[in-house]
């Protein structure tokens, strides 16, 4: 079995305002069916990330930190965001109790911590890594070609 071709983007992100200018590029890139999964240590920003790109396709949305309930959702023109933050997550079964197989059907998909349940991501999910980088951040996108090659943000 060959690998799936891989596409990758690294990006410095000095502020927290390049960062959400970089998720608000992603945002009108993704349609429904996309998944984001946003890695990176306590304090990195997925959640800054995540308000950016859920702002961008609705203005002045309240966007919360979904830690307590799992999952939030943001009704959009572009389709519903489910944001999900799965650092509490207890059981895989849980998963499915808070709608991941409806967000991944016919939502867009922010997820926090993807790494506590790495075995439910499709295939084309496009996945961000958020690093230090001296004050600010740096930001690598990494995904299938298949869907991601030009679609990339690349500043
Ligand atoms: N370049 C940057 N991009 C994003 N956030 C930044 C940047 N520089 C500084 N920050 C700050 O870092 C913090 C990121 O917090 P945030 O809640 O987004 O992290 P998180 O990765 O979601 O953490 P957690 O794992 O606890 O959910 C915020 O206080 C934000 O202002
Ligand atoms: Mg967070």
């Amino acid at each position: 079995m060959s690998a799936t071709e891989q596409v990758s983007a690294r990006i410095s992100a000095p502020t927290e305002t390049a960062t959400r200018a970089i998720a608000a590029t992603l945002a009108h890139a993704c349609a429904p069916g996309d998944c984001v999964l946003l890695n990176g240590d306590l304090g990195a920003g997925k959640t800054a990330f995540a308000r950016g790109f859920i702002q961008a396709l609705s203005p002045g949305a309240e966007v919360v930190s979904p830690t307590f309930n799992l999952v939030q959702t943001y009704d959009t023109p572009a389709a519903t965001i489910w944001h999900f933050d799965l650092y509490r997550l207890k059981t895989a079964a849980e998963l499915v109790e808070i709608g991941l197989d409806d967000a991944l059907a016919s939502g867009i998909t922010l997820i926090e911590w993807p790494e506590l349940a790495s075995e439910y991501w499709p295939r084309n999910a496009l996945t961000i890594r958020l690093e230090n980088e001296g004050q600010g951040r740096a930001l690598t996108l990494t995904g299938a070609a298949a869907r991601w090659k030009n679609h990339l943000p690349t500043h």
